[in-house]
């Protein structure tokens, strides 16, 4: 087993997320990357560390004229493929070292460099072809490794205890668990909510569109996704959870929210959406961030198989 099991493949984010000419550093696997966007959309990216003296290239800026990133300290201008621009327009070999992206539309994936183990779910182009892309939501870092946040994506109870102040689910019922293959499931299942106060309803509106039975479904894609479907009166809502391991003890999360809305609740938006969403990310966080050291559970409940797949695909995980 390794923390940051090599050869998957992670979904690091969308051009949406990305301002043009503008570098954004991000962490996987335990090293930091610079990626950047140009004007025609063309996403790049680099080791963070400048091979010159190891400043980190994410503070520096872009040429936009020869799509290079500039070194904050000396100048020192690279491509998109590691190759610094010398004085007198000599082009050294690459030196920085490129990160391999592979992209889907506008999705942008990497397998941080290894050998790829298991294919790039091909999920994305099918939810933009369903529904319409509302935005991201909680785009954070958790303070928690890699498998506390793979679990309670999976974590079908959790929603009774993490989640009871938003949605008031009190009990969870799974109905059918589909093995699509080895790394994918599907599982629905239905929450069962009690009732909201007005208090609720003045502060959530996005509550008002949630039935007293949520018919849902979630689609798990190991390691980096979980798509959770839900049907409201409102039309369908979908909600990608998209994680990968930035260093051993930390998490990067951001949330892809999608819907078909239609009709007379078009009044709610997509930004009561989006921060409603923001809110059940913030409840799993502080949770994560608050667990003690992990140890061997002494009691286990139903429902938990979901969670037992991905800790074992996990733990089974060879580099
Ligand atoms: S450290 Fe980057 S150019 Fe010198
Ligand atoms: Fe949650």
């Amino acid at each position: 087993m390794s923390w940051n099991l090599p050869g998957a493949p992670w979904l690091v984010g969308h051009k949406f997320m990305l301002s043009v000419n503008k570098p954004k550093k991000f962490t996987i696997a335990g090293q930091d990357y610079v990626l950047w966007k140009n004007k025609k959309g063309e996403v790049s990216a680099l080791e963070n560390i400048c091979p010159h003296q190891g400043a980190k290239l994410s503070e520096g800026w872009i040429c936009p004229k020869t799509n290079t990133l500039a070194c904050p300290y000396h100048a020192l201008e690279f491509d998109s493929e590691g190759r610094a621009r010398l004085p007198k327009e000599k082009i050294s070999k690459p030196i920085a070292k490129p990160l391999k992206l592979y992209f889907q539309g506008d999705w942008i994936w990497t397998y941080v460099n290894k050998e790829p183990k298991i294919p790039l779910p091909d999920v994305l182009k099918k939810l933009e072809e369903e529904f319409r892309f509302a935005g991201i939501s909680g785009d954070i870092t958790i303070n928690a490794p890699f498998l506390d946040v793979l679990e309670i994506n999976n974590d079908y109870n959790h929603a009774k205890g993490a989640h009871r102040k938003l949605f008031k689910i009190k009990d969870i019922e799974i109905k059918d668990i589909y093995e699509v293959d080895r790394y994918t499931t599907k599982i629905d299942f239905h929450q069962i909510r009690e009732d909201n106060t007005l208090q609720d309803y003045l502060k959530n509106p996005i509550l008002l569109t949630y039935p007293k039975i949520v018919k849902a479904s979630l689609d798990h894609y190991f390691p980096c996704l979980a798509i959770f479907y839900a049907d409201t009166p409102l039309g369908k809502v979908c909600d990608v959870f998209a994680i990968y391991p930035e260093t051993e003890n930390t998490t990067h999360i951001f949330i892809a929210v999608f819907g078909n809305y239609t009709g007379i609740f078009n009044f709610i938006t997509d930004r009561q959406l989006l921060s409603a969403i923001n809110k059940l990310n913030k409840q799993d966080v502080e949770i994560l961030e608050n667990l003690y050291p992990r140890f061997e559970p002494k009691i286990k409940l139903t429902n938990e198989e979901p969670l037992n797949w991905a800790r074992n695909l996990y733990q089974t995980w060879s580099a």
